[in-house]
């Protein structure tokens, strides 16, 4: 999305939301709910749920393991899925997608497994100011274990990554630069493909996370020629407990394992074993099988809407609620400008904390997230304890803007802000 070439239209996904059941739902005094929570987690659509459903009705059974036909429906199901993901991300194959837990895992598998085999006391590793607390303190316990050193690219007022420090910080040789292509506060997105092309010119490699970006536009890994890309079904239509990790195929071969355990080898013997191939080998234990095939059927919904579609929408959205929201007496948004972020609307309104502001929209069915987002270095550059997020996704709807709107309106009322 670094090039918006495809105009705003009169797209409407409004029949969307039929296909999830949660959006029916009344909360609290049988107001309709308003979810503007999807930075956190997104709903799910019958599709998937179904599909999960379906696999415990009628396969059910462990994969890589049995040779029997629900071991066989079981392992055909879950390696579908990884291959749908592949094309998802236009990933060269399937064999380069890794399941995890979800993309903190999938980090905190490259700074154990890359990292410890990679890097050396003093190595650099730049990251950035806006990173979700997932994408530091796997940094953070490396550097302490390995005396590796950390960089930063600050955060400007304005929301956007300082591309002069930038490229002050890629003199010092850092070995590895890892940012979020669409921060979870600031909704920013980076540009991501310079920034990668960036890196390499200083000998970089990249880890790019996708938590934020995956689920809401376009990701090619082969035209942002990145290294590393870490995301999570659950942001994405999918279930929890699944995540990935993709990675250039020569990094992923060297890469030693980084649990050990069922499936991910070879061959054991009593002092030693040989580690199964990629991505097996970091694919421990029994997996999360209905949750992997979950996440495929969700990429297959997602593919069905257009990715493009979807980003073009939350782009009419977040422009709406900066332009409705902003015009609030009171109300301070963070982050860059509409066209240069995606639907995450982090505000504060002067007089009212943020757990105020929350707790009084649900009252009125407004599900928001207050806090500090699991990001406390960025609210500490903004010399904010917290912030009130909406977030959006392309079951939302300007009418639910407009209530939140009304909404804050009742939180000043109330407070008399
Ligand atoms: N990372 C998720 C968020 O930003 C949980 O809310």
């Amino acid at each position: 999305m670094e090039n918006r070439t495809v105009t705003l239209s009169t797209i409407d996904l409004r029949e969307k939301r039929a296909d999830f059941p949660i959006l029916e739902r009344q909360v609290r005094t049988g107001v309709p709910l308003v979810y503007l929570d999807s930075a956190a987690t997104s709903q799910k659509p019958k599709v998937v749920i179904e599909a999960m459903d379906e696999y415990y009705r009628k396969s059910n059974a462990n994969i890589h393991r049995g040779i029997h036909v629900l071991a066989e429906e079981a392992t055909a199901q879950y390696e579908k899925s990884r291959a749908l993901i592949a094309h998802f991300i236009n990933s060269p194959s399937s064999k380069q997608i890794v399941f995890t837990r979800n993309t903190t895992e999938a980090i905190n598998l490259v700074a154990y497994s890359w990292g410890r085999t990679n890097l050396k006391e003093d190595d650099v590793v730049l990251l950035t100011e806006m990173e979700h607390h997932s994408n530091l303190v796997p940094w953070q316990i490396l550097s302490s274990s390995i005396g590796t050193k950390l960089e930063f690219i600050p955060v400007t007022d304005d929301g956007l990554l300082d591309d002069e420090v930038f490229h002050k910080k890629l003199e010092l040789k850092p070995k590895l630069v890892a940012f979020t292509q669409m921060s979870n506060v600031l909704g920013t997105i980076n540009p991501a493909k310079y920034m990668i092309a960036e890196a390499h010119k200083s000998g970089a490699l990249v880890l790019l996370d996708g938590a934020q970006s995956v689920p809401h536009f376009p990701v090619d890994v082969q035209d942002l020629d990145v290294d590393f890309l870490a995301f999570s079904g659950h942001k994405m239509c999918g279930p929890t407990g699944i995540g990935v990790l993709y990675a250039k195929r020569n990094l992923l071969e060297k890469m030693p394992p980084f649990l050990g355990g069922g499936d991910m080898i070879k061959r054991v013997y009593l002092q030693e074993f040989t580690a199964n191939e990629i991505p097996y080998k970091f694919e421990a234990g029994t997996p999360a099988i209905a949750e992997a095939i979950g996440l495929g059927v969700a990429v297959e919904y997602l593919k069905s809407i257009g990715m493009e579609t979807i980003a073009h929408h939350e782009q009419k959205l977040i422009d709406y609620a900066i332009k409705k929201i902003g015009a609030i007496d009171g109300v301070n948004i963070y982050g860059p400008t509409a066209e240069k972020k995606g639907g995450v609307l982090s505000f504060t309104l002067t007089g009212v904390h943020p757990h105020d502001i929350s707790q009084i929209l649900d009252r009125y069915g407004i599900a928001i997230r207050a806090g500090h987002h699991c990001a406390m270095p960025l609210h500490d550059r903004y010399q904010l304890s917290a912030t009130a997020r909406a977030s959006f996704y392309f079951y939302n709807t300007i009418e639910e803007i407009d209530c939140l709107a009304d909404a804050i309106y009742q939180v000043k009322d109330i407070f008399g802000a």
